[in-house]
C-alpha cells in the first residue's frame, strides 16, 4: 500500500498516517519530522533548512529529492508506507512519479485532508512546535495555497484522489479512512 497525504499545515496529516501505518504495520515516512530530525541533530541537511523551515518557506525541490529518494529505497519501505509531508509542489510530484515508475510501483491514493483555516490556525497555535506561531503558520498556509494546492488538481486527473473531511474528531477521521481502504470501522478505534 502506497498512500499519499496532502493537507494544510495543521490538518492532521501526520495524526492520521500515523495511526493507518499502525494498523497496516508499514512505514509512516514524514518529511517534515525528517528535516526536524536533521535539524536537531545539527547534519549538514538539518544546517542547511534550519532557517527555511522556521520561516514556513519550503526547502528546494532537489534537497527533497535526494531525502525521499534515500528514504523510499531503505528495505522497510519495500511493503509500502504512508507519505506524508512529501509531494508538495509539482516538480516534486513529477520526482516522485519518476521513483515509482523506476521501482515498477504505483500510488493507491492520495488523501486530501480538508480543514478551515481558522481551525488550522487554532490547533497549530496549541501545538506550540517552533515553527507553530501565528505568524509563520500564515505563512505555511500562503505557501500551501501557492505551491501545494495544485498538487490536488494533478492528482484528480490521474483519479487518486480522496477527499477527507478532517474537521471531525480524530477517531472518525481515521474511522473514515479505514473505511475507504476496505478495513472497516471495527477496527477504527485504534
Ligand atoms: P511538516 O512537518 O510536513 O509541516 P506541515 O505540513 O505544516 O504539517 P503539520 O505537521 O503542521 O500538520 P499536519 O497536517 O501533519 O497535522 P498534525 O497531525 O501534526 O513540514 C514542516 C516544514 O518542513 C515545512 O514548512 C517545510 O519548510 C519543510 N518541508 C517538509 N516537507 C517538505 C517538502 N516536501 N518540500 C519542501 N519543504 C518541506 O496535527 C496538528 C495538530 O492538530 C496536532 O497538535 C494534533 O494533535 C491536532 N489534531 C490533528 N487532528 C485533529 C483533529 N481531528 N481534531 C483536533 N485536533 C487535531
Amino acid at each position: 500500500m502506497r498512500i499519499i497525504f496532502i493537507g494544510p499545515p495543521g490538518s492532521g496529516k501526520g495524526t492520521q498516517a500515523k495511526r493507518l501505518a499502525d494498523v497496516h504495520a508499514i512505514p509512516h515516512i514524514s518529511t517534515g519530522d525528517m528535516l526536524r530530525e536533521a535539524v536537531a541533530a545539527g547534519t549538514p541537511l538539518g544546517n542547511k533548512v534550519q532557517g527555511i523551515m522556521a520561516s514556513g518557506a519550503l526547502v528546494d525541490d532537489a534537497t527533497m529529492a535526494d531525502v525521499v529518494r534515500d528514504r523510499l529505497a531503505k528495505p522497510d519501505a519495500g511493503r509500502g508506507y504512508l507519505l506524508d509531508g512529501y509531494p508538495r509542489t509539482l516538480p516534486q510530484a513529477e520526482t516522485l512519479a519518476g521513483i515509482l515508475q523506476d521501482a515498477g510501483r504505483e500510488l493507491d491514493a492520495v488523501l486530501l485532508v480538508e480543514v478551515p483555516e481558522d481551525e488550522l490556525v487554532r490547533r497549530a497555535l496549541l501545538r506550540g512546535r517552533a515553527d507553530d506561531t501565528e505568524e509563520v503558520i500564515r505563512e505555511r498556509l500562503r505557501v500551501y495555497r501557492e505551491k501545494t494546492a495544485p498538487l490536488i488538481g494533478y492528482y484528480r486527473e490521474r483519479g487518486l484522489l480522496r477527499v477527507i473531511d478532517g474537521n471531525r474528531p480524530i477517531e472518525d477521521v481515521t474511522a473514515r479512512m479505514l473505511g475507504l481502504f476496505g478495513i472497516g470501522h471495527e477496527v477504527a478505534g485504534v
